[in-house]
């Protein structure tokens, strides 16, 4: 590839993200905790107003969150949010993750432009599908045996 060329192209992504943190493009172009936990002990889908799906599965460790994990088919806006909500939740208390909202998200992503912040609430609904989830197992375990495969 020529330099003009390579040179062109980092011109094109500069102006694609102008209006993003380095949060945010870093998180959006390296994304952490993509993928599924088998066996999780929550699981969460959420599918936003524009169309957008997210997925979180968690796995609880004495009411601590040990690890979580994402996939959405949403755009780099939302990918970030995603990776962003699985980071903020690990070693976190189940109870208080249930509290993350979109502005935590925000806050952690060092903003976004008002017509992507509906990605950091799609992330943080999710997560709390997620964690209700891990809940209404926990109540009643032998529930989980009849759970659908996700
Ligand atoms: Fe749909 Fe971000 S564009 S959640």
């Amino acid at each position: 590839m020529s330099s003009e060329w390579e040179k062109a192209l980092e011109e094109i992504q500069r102006e694609l993200w102008a209006d993003y943190s380095e949060t945010v493009i870093d998180h959006a172009q390296n994304p952490r905790n993509v993928g599924t936990i088998p066996d999780a002990d929550g699981f969460g889908r959420f599918t936003g107003p524009c169309g957008d799906t997210m997925e979180i599965w968690l796995k609880v460790r004495d009411g601590v969150i040990s690890e979580a994990r994402f996939w959405t088919d949403g755009c780099g806006t939302t990918i970030a949010a995603g990776s962003m909500i699985t980071e903020m939740v690990k070693g976190e208390n189940a109870a208080r993750a249930l509290r993350i909202s979109q502005q935590n998200v925000l806050d952690a992503l060092g903003g976004l432009p008002e017509d992507s912040e509906h990605c950091a609430l799609l992330a943080a609904n999710t997560l709390k599908e997620a964690v209700k989830d891990y809940m209404a197992f926990k109540k009643e375990p032998w529930k989980r045996a009849y759970r659908k495969r996700e």
